[in-house]
Parts: C-alpha cells; structure tokens; sequence
C-alpha cells in the first residue's frame, strides 16, 4: 500500500485500472502496485495493421472506419496502417509502431510466417498481439477476433444449392475460386462450402469442375484464371467464389459470354459492388459479416491490454499448428440475398447513397431498400 497525493493522472489511472480512488478529503488513495499505476497512466499505443486494399473493400471502408470510432471512443492513442500486400513493408510497420511506443499490435497477417516473424518480434519487446481477422498459423498471439469462419463457407455452399435450385439445374456443374492459399480463412470457408457441396459431388447431384485457389485474393488474376477456366469447361452452371471481389471478377467473364444470371455466383464481404451485382441478378449471394462487431470486440481487448489488464475471452479455438488453444471471439456471418439486401444498409454498413446509383435506384425501390 502507497500513501501519496491524489494527482490527476494517478485518480485517471485508477480509474482505468478500475480501482477505487478512496481517501477523500485527506488526499489519500490506495492502488494495488505503482508499477500498475504507472502503466496505466502511459495506456500505451495501439498498432493496427490492414492487409491491403484490392482483395477486398472492407479492409479500408470498413475495419479500419470501425476501428477508429472504437479508439476514439476509448478516447486511446491508436495508429491504423494498411500494409499494401507487402510482407516487408508489414515488418517495417510494425518495428515503427514498437518505436513510436505502441504496446498492443493487431494484424491481419499477409502469411502464417511472415505474420509469425511479427509476433515473434513484439513478444520479445513485451508487445501484446491480436490476431485480427485471419489466424497466424503457430503464431501464438494473445487472442484471435474473427467470425466463424467454417460457418461462412457453409453460407456460401447453402446459397449456391439455394440459386442453383431455384434455376432448376440439373447436375450443374460447379467450380470454385478458393481465397489465398495462405490465408486460413480460405481454408476455413473451403471447409464450410464442401461440406456442403462434396456430398453432392459424391451423390451425382452436381459435377465438381474446375477448381483454383486465387493467390493473395488478387481479384485481376481471379478473372484470368476463370476464364480459362470457363474455355476448358464452357457448361459450368455455379461458380463457388470465395469472395465479392472474386464473384465480380468471375461475372465480368460471365457477362463477356452472356452468361452473366444464367450462372449463379457467390461471395462475401456485402461490399457495395457485390450487393450491386445480387441487386442486378448477377450474384447469387454475398456474406455479410457486420465488422462494427469485430472491430469493437478488437478493439475493447487492446485498450484492455494497453491499460496492461488481462482480458478474458468469451472462446477459444485451436490452432491447427501448433496445437494450442487461441483466446477467442469469433461473430456470426449472415447469408445476404436480394430480399435482405436491405438488412446490410439498415446495419449501417453500407450507405443507400452509395448503393443506389444511377441504374441501382430503381431496383433498390424494388428490393425494399429504404
Ligand atoms: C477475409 C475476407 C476477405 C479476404 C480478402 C479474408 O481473410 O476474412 O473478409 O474478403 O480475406 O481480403
């Protein structure tokens, strides 16, 4: 027990700590260490680092929008960089944040390695690390925030049986553009949509056609590959693509072929352009995961690590590599067809303004988008 003057920076920092600043009139109060105090009046910086801003829209319109209102809200020194798909620029970035005093990084890794040289780094500098979105593959971060990602495969693998029903396919055949075969995320929704899907393939239902994992997401090589795709196998009936990005990149080739709703795609991440395309009955469906979720949960366990708390998570999962159970929070995706569009700009997600432009007015009109 210390006995001193109440400064306001201390009573800030009980407070913080969640203690109870007592003492009263005579200017006393108790803290459990001053170590503590002295931490938690420093509330250190936190470092987030986006991937990129091609393979998806949400990185920048969304994660790192709702991340800032969650700083700011915990009135917390923060610094958002996007990382450009450059894993050495992903390293610089970090070392820099380190240097500039952050205490808590949060990334979405490029990689299981290269984000594993990351964590491996701030460790060894006392630094907490959130995996945010994607899990570093033996990377032993602090926590993990992401959404049940198998879940949204199986989204993804329900919504293509669903439009494939309701076209009345018979034995379609399918192909699929996977994510990035070094993100696990890709994996994860790989895992939801076969498990739909494989026991069509297995019963006759549907055909298995052509398959690529899309490097890096890249959305200019996803239309390359399913082009060729489309000339080695010109009756695929579905196309299981991984993401918005890919879906678009897959109905620019479709439309070329005058394809474009005859064949139903998928994706994910409810960015403007894919709920454009369900809108004009070009996408099948999207997955809508509501970030403003994910970046809050993100954010309250690293204002809680930079006021040097020890914040329980309500999961966990494992990590595949190295075996070890990852505190977790993971979110619920939700299916998104041209009859709940509207949901997404209810959510706030996505804004009318930018939804219902030119042509798209009139069938948000028709979608019920208010
Ligand atoms: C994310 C998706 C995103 C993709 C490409 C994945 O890890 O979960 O939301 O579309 O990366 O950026």
């Amino acid at each position: 027990m210390r006995k001193g003057i109440l400064s306001m920076t201390a009573a800030a920092a009980a407070l913080a700590l969640g203690l109870t600043a007592c003492g009263g009139d005579s200017g006393q109060t108790t803290t459990s260490t001053s170590s503590a105090t002295a931490s938690a009046a420093q509330a250190g910086k936190i470092g987030v680092i986006l991937p990129d801003s091609k393979s998806s829209a949400r990185w920048e319109t969304a994660d790192r929008k709702f991340l800032e209102e969650a700083f700011k809200a915990a009135g917390v020194q923060y610094d958002i960089q996007n990382a450009q798909n450059d894993k050495t620029a992903f390293q610089t970035i970090a070392d820099q944040m380190v240097t500039n005093g952050a205490t808590v990084l949060m990334i979405v890794n490029l990689d299981s390695g290269s984000g594993k040289a990351v964590i491996d780094k701030a460790k060894s500098q006392g630094v907490a690390v959130i995996d945010y979105d994607r899990l570093t593959l033996g990377g032993g971060a602090a926590y993990y925030v992401s959404f049940d990602n198998t879940k949204v495969g199986t989204l993804q693998g329900e919504g293509l049986v669903k439009c494939l029903t309701d076209k009345k396919a018979e034995k379609p055949i399918v192909a699929y553009l996977n994510g990035s075969p070094t993100d696990n995320n890709a994996t994860l929704f790989k895992a939801g949509y076969d498990g739909v899907l494989k026991p069509k393939f297995d019963s006759g239902d549907y055909v298995k056609g052509p398959e690529q994992s899309v490097p890096d997401w890249d959305n200019t090589q996803a239309g390359t590959l399913f082009e060729q795709m489309l000339t080695e196998q010109p009756k695929i009936a579905g196309v299981l693509a991984a993401n918005d990005g890919l879906g678009n990149a897959a109905i620019t080739v479709l439309k070329k072929n005058n394809l474009n709703g005859k064949v139903p795609v998928t994706g994910q991440d409810a960015t403007v352009q894919g709920l454009q395309n369900i809108l004009a009955g070009d996408q099948c469906m999207t997955v809508y995961k509501a970030v403003k979720k994910e970046a809050d949960a993100a954010a309250k366990l690293a204002v809680a690590l930079a006021k040097g708390e020890k914040p329980t998570a309500s999961s966990s999962v494992k990590d595949p590599e190295s075996g070890q159970d990852v505190p977790a929070e993971l979110m619920e995706p939700q299916a998104i067809y041209a009859d709940n569009v509207k949901d997404v700009v209810a959510d706030g997600y996505v804004t009318k303004e930018e939804l219902c432009t030119g042509d798209f007015a009139e069938k948000c009109t028709e979608a019920g988008i208010q």
